[in-house]
C-alpha cells in the first residue's frame, strides 16, 4: 500500500526565474514577500525576477535575514515583516534555508501561533499563503517537498514541521541562478542530494514511483556532481545536478529520510554544523550500519554509482558503495569524521535524545536504537568506519 501526493508545480527551465512576474500575474498575484539572504541579494541572482515583477506591475518587499539552520526568531521576523503589506504570495529564493524560511513565514500567514506549535505530521489547519520556491543551490530538494525544519532557539532543536499543505504552489528550477555556487557548496549540497536520494530509496516507507525516482537522482549525481564541483560553469553539469536535488526531493517528500537526517539535524541544531556537510560525513557510518538490513538496495544503489557489481555478493558491494562515498568526501574536503566538524561529546545525551525524536529514525530500514545511535555518533567522531 502506498500513496504518491505532489501538488507543486514544477518550471525546469534555465533562467525561469526571469519569468517569475508573468507567472505570478497569470496566478492573479499582486504583491509579493521576497524571502532570502544577503548573499544571494547582493550577488544580485534576484534581479532578473525583479525587472519581470516591474513588467508585469508586480510589487514586491525583501526579507532578507535569513540565516544557515533558520530560527524560530527569524520566522517571527518575517511574519512581522510579512504584516507591514498586504503581500499575497511569498516567494523564497536561495537555498534550503531560504526556502525553509518562506514556507514557514507562509504557513503562520494563515494559521494561528507560532511555526512550532505544528511541530509533527500533518498538524496544519489553514492552505499557507501562495508560495514560490526558486532553489539557487542543487541540494535540499526542498522546492518540492512537504516539510520545513526549523530551529528552536530555547532548546536548539530541529524541528520538523510537515504536511501535504507545506508543499510550495509552484517550484522554478533555473540552473542558471547555481552557476556561480562556489565548489564547497556545490559539493556539499550535492552530498545532501545524494544522501536524500539514498534515504529515501532505502526508507521502509519506500516505493515503486519514489525508487524509480531516488534512483535515477543517484545516477545524475554520479555522472554530474564531480563535473559541477571542477568545472562549475558547465550549464549541462548545473542543469543535471538541479534536476536530480529537485528528484531526490520529490522521493524523499513521500518516504521521509533515515538515520543520517536524524543524526545531522542534532549536529545542526546544537553546534550550527551545515547541514551537507554533517550529511556526507555521517553517511558511510550510517550506510555500512544499513547494509545488512538493505543488501539487495544496495546492489542498485552500487548499479546507479556506476559501481562494478560483477560476481560480487551483496556485502562486498556494499562495502564498495561505502568506500565510494569515504573517497568522493576525500575528494571534495569533506572531513570522513564528525570531530572535525567541531562535534563535542559533551552534549552526547542530548544529541542521542533529539536523534531519537526525528521520525527519520522510524523509516530507517535498520531497527535503531538509542544505543545504536551512540555508537554511530561515537564511531563517526573518532573515524572508526
Ligand atoms: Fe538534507
Amino acid at each position: 500500500m502506498y500513496n504518491y501526493y505532489m501538488p507543486t508545480r514544477i518550471i525546469f527551465e534555465t533562467n525561469s526565474s526571469s519569468k517569475l512576474g508573468e507567472i505570478l500575474e497569470n496566478e492573479n498575484k499582486k504583491s509579493v514577500l521576497v524571502v532570502t539572504d544577503k548573499g544571494v541579494l547582493n550577488a544580485g541572482l534576484l534581479n532578473p525576477m525583479f525587472q519581470s515583477f516591474d513588467r508585469s506591475n508586480i510589487q514586491y518587499g525583501i526579507f532578507d535575514e535569513v540565516e544557515p539552520n533558520p530560527k524560530s526568531s527569524t520566522i517571527r521576523k518575517g511574519v512581522q515583516k510579512l504584516s507591514e503589506s498586504s503581500y499575497d504570495a511569498i516567494v523564497g529564493f536561495g537555498g534550503g534555508s531560504s526556502i525553509d524560511t518562506a514556507k514557514a513565514i507562509a504557513v503562520i500567514a494563515t494559521n494561528e501561533g507560532e511555526i512550532l506549535d505544528y511541530e509533527g505530521v500533518g498538524k496544519i489547519v489553514n492552505d499557507p499563503l501562495f508560495l514560490v520556491a526558486v532553489p539557487t543551490t542543487a541540494g535540499t530538494g526542498s522546492e518540492v517537498t512537504a516539510s520545513t525544519v526549523i530551529t528552536d532557539e530555547n532548546t536548539l532543536f530541529k524541528a520538523a514541521i510537515i504536511s501535504p499543505k507545506v508543499f510550495p504552489n509552484v517550484a522554478i528550477l533555473d540552473a542558471s541562478l547555481t552557476l556561480g555556487c562556489p565548489p564547497g557548496i556545490t559539493s556539499s549540497t550535492g552530498m545532501d542530494a545524494l544522501t536524500h536520494a539514498i534515504e529515501s530509496y532505502i526508507s521502509k516507507q519506500s516505493n515503486p514511483i519514489s525508487g524509480s525516482i531516488a534512483l535515477h537522482a543517484i545516477t545524475l549525481i554520479s555522472n554530474y556532481l564531480h563535473k559541477a564541483y571542477y568545472y562549475g560553469t558547465d550549464l549541462e553539469s548545473r542543469e543535471k545536478m538541479l534536476e536530480a536535488s529537485m528528484l531526490a526531493g520529490l522521493a524523499f517528500s513521500q518516504t521521509r529520510l533515515g538515520n543520517v537526517h536524524a543524526i545531522s539535524q542534532s549536529f545542526g541544531g546544537v553546534f550550527d554544523i551545515p547541514h551537507g556537510i554533517a550529511n556526507a560525513a555521517l553517511l558511510p557510518y550510517v550506510m555500512k550500519f544499513n547494509a545488512p538490513a538493505c543488501l539487495t538496495e544496495m546492489v542498485e544503489i552500487a548499479k546507479a554509482m556506476g559501481i562494478d557489481v560483477e560476481n560480487e555478493s551483496g556485502a562486498k558491494i556494499a562495502e564498495k558503495v561505502v568506500e565510494t562515498i569515504v573517497q568522493w568526501n576525500q575528494e571534495f574536503d569533506i572531513p570522513n569524521n564528525t570531530k572535525d566538524l567541531g562535534v563535542d561529546l559533551a552534549e552526547i545525551d542530548k544529541l542521542i535524545a533529539d536523534s531519537m525524536r526525528s521520525g527519520n529514525v522510524l523509516v530507517n530500514p535498520r531497527l535503531t536504537t538509542a544505543k545504536d545511535v551512540e555508537k554511530l555518533i561515537r564511531d563517526s567522531y573518532e573515524g572508526k568506519l
